[in-house]
């Protein structure tokens, strides 16, 4: 946007400074009461109004921008200058001691709770099923049949005996299928592996929740509101979500949901590729080839499935960039949103 400094650039300054002092004035420049970013808000009121909102929540993601580099390396630095007293061979008994970050649960496993607290609320319950897995409860019962380019989309890892470390969790709602009565209402939490080469959108073992709701009359509708109330609940607020058609073939139709995105509040930022909005959460209306395969009578019974990439919506709610940090213990949070 016209006028305004570049993400980048605040996040290089940040960097750029060596020590405490240095950092104390980034700070005052950007996010003191009388910084650029102060001034940048106070001078909205000159703008045309037609431009107005954009251009404020343009200047509020910079400021969380300059606020979170502030954060990191305020921490680097502090264990650097710790670093060069111990290396002086100089230690200062007398000084209070630096706080030492308290263990706590990992994000995963907090978000988890959350959304498992969520569902049982709306009277699912939690289902698991093994991990490794076979190809029926994989792929058959799932409407994808051997041979079929469907299966390629998955990037299966196979073990020696052909056995499937399971590429989704919808193997699990294949097993709650075929133990329970309809109406079922289920979540399935759990790891799932697929080979995928490691970067920091990828990783080949991650987190999915899928859920499934088997009864009588379900619509796209019931699916709509239930992936609303979930996305309000995560995080925090009412967000602007919307449906595009997509293709999977244990659902029919098939849809997936896109949420507004959160790092620039939808005015198109790099994470959301200028879009305004993150692919968050695939689901559908369950393909009645799928019902029957595990012995429900599709004239009789309907249901809706989604299966969200757990991890994503962890590093959208603690504002993570990078999908590996999740997994090699570097985790630090920087931002709740
Ligand atoms: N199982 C799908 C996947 O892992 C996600 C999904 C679940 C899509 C349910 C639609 C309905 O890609």
């Amino acid at each position: 946007m016209t006028g305004l400094p570049e993400a980048a650039s605040i996040r290089g300054e940040a960097l750029a400074c060596t020590d405490l002092l240095a950092l104390e004035e980034f700070r005052l420049r950007w996010l003191g009461k009388k910084g650029e970013i102060t001034g940048l808000l106070k001078g909205l009121g000159a703008v045309d109004p037609a431009e107005r909102s954009a251009r404020g929540a343009a200047i509020n993601a910079l400021r969380d921008i300059a606020q979170t580099a502030w954060e990191a390396r305020k921490a680097e630095l502090e264990v650097i200058a710790e670093q060069a007293a111990l290396d002086a061979g100089w230690i200062d008994v007398t000084a209070p001691s630096s706080a030492r970050a308290a263990g706590r649960l990992h994000p995963i496993t907090v978000l988890l709770e959350e959304v498992i607290d969520h569902f049982t609320g709306l009277g699912f319950e939690v289902a698991s099923g093994p991990e490794i897995e076979d190809e029926f409860h994989n792929f058959d019962a799932l409407n994808i049949p051997k041979d079929h380019p469907a299966r390629d989309v998955w990037d299966t890892f196979y073990t020696d005996r052909r056995e499937i470390p399971r590429t989704h969790t919808s193997s699990v709602q294949i097993r709650a299928m075929q133990t329970r009565k309809p109406p079922i209402r289920v979540i399935s939490p759990g790891r799932v592996f697929r080979n995928e080469t490691i970067d920091a959108t990828h990783h080949a073992s991650f987190n999915q929740v899928e859920g499934l709701l088997v009864d009588r009359h379900v619509t796209v509708g019931h699916l709509k509101h239930t992936l609303e109330t979930l996305v309000t609940r995560i995080m925090g607020r009412k967000l602007e979500t919307r449906f595009r058609p997509a293709f999977y073939p244990f659902v029919e139709p098939g849809l997936d949901l896109d949420v507004q995105c959160v790092f620039c509040n939808g005015v198109g930022c790099s994470i959301c590729k200028g879009s305004g909005y993150i692919e968050l959460i695939p689901g559908g209306l369950v393909h009645p080839k799928v019902l029957a395969s595990c012995g429900l009578d599709p004239d009789e019974w309907q249901g809706f499935a989604f299966g969200m990439g757990f991890d994503r919506m962890v590093m959208m709610r603690y504002g993570i960039d990078d999908i590996r940090r999740l997994y090699d213990g570097r985790l630090q949070l920087v931002r709740q949103f």
